[in-house]
């Protein structure tokens, strides 16, 4: 059975605009966007700004009633305590935050976050009523030695262990080869992947959260390829990294329909 899942087009921002450049950048890709109200609609979108600026883009979104989600780029496993430099789920949905990105690649091997903790993560995010982007992808020698799909399943089956999946959820499959590489997945390889993740989300949480579970892809999206991976049936959408700082390009993204031509 067919469901309609809403098309999600996140930016990661990663390390990159400080709290006054947020409030800047979120009003001019509102403005970039309101050009395109109908594509827009069709997709829903959300920034992952440094957890330094989420108070700002708060206030503006929630002044301006803006149509742009926002969340966090990583979450505490713990709820408070002694854990300098580490961030609560709490904090988090005091800010509204809806999502929160979780096992990123560059946290994954720069923090050596294993996949224990990164499903720590998951119910932390569950915990706060946050919606945890659960990111899962393959090195060049994962891929080379175990093929597409065995590495992104493995880490999500990790990643769920114990999760309710009625709390919410969406996957990105990011092939680390891929991320900032400029060199992106063809779109019947992250096919491959997504449809070996969804198979994953219906063995572990059942057909119905499976089928409303938005699978992302990133790694090197930008405007130019944003259809080819969104006309895939398993693909729901997008997490971008380096296009998402670029206000025209990352727009067009989210107009993808235009690409399309639907
Ligand atoms: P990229 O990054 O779009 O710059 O490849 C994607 C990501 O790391 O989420």
């Amino acid at each position: 059975m067919a469901v309609k899942r809403t098309p999600f087009i996140a930016g990661n921002w990663k390390m990159n605009l400080d709290h006054l450049q947020s409030i800047a950048f979120v009003q001019k890709l509102a403005w970039a966007l309101a050009d395109a109200k109908h594509d827009f609609a069709d997709a829903e979108v959300a920034v992952f700004p440094p957890f330094t600026d989420l108070r700002s883009v708060q206030t503006l979104v929630a002044a301006d009633s803006l149509p742009i989600g926002y969340g966090a780029q990583d979450v505490s496993a713990h709820d408070s305590g002694a854990y300098t430099g580490e961030i609560s789920g709490a904090f988090l949905k005091q800010l509204d935050c809806r999502y929160v990105i979780i096992g990123h690649s560059e946290r994954r091997t720069l923090h050596a976050e294993s996949d224990a903790e990164v499903n720590a993560k998951v119910k932390a995010a569950h915990r706060h009523g946050l919606v945890p982007v659960i990111c899962v992808g393959e090195t060049a020698e994962d891929l080379e030695a175990h093929g597409p799909s065995a590495v992104p399943v493995a880490q999500l089956r990790a990643a769920l262990d114990g999760v309710d999946g009625s709390k919410g959820l969406v996957v990105a499959y990011e092939p680390v080869w891929a991320i900032g590489s400029g060199q992106a997945a063809t779109p019947a390889q992250a096919e491959q992947v997504a449809a070996a993740l969804r198979a994953l989300l219906v063995e572990l949480l059942g057909e119905e959260v499976a089928q409303s579970t938005r699978v992302l892809y990133g790694g090197s999206v930008k405007a130019a390829n944003i259809a080819s991976f969104l006309r895939e049936p398993n693909v729901d959408g997008a997490l971008v990294g380096g296009a998402s700082l670029d206000i025209p390009e990352f727009a067009s993204i989210v107009r993808f329909k235009k690409h399309v031509g639907a």
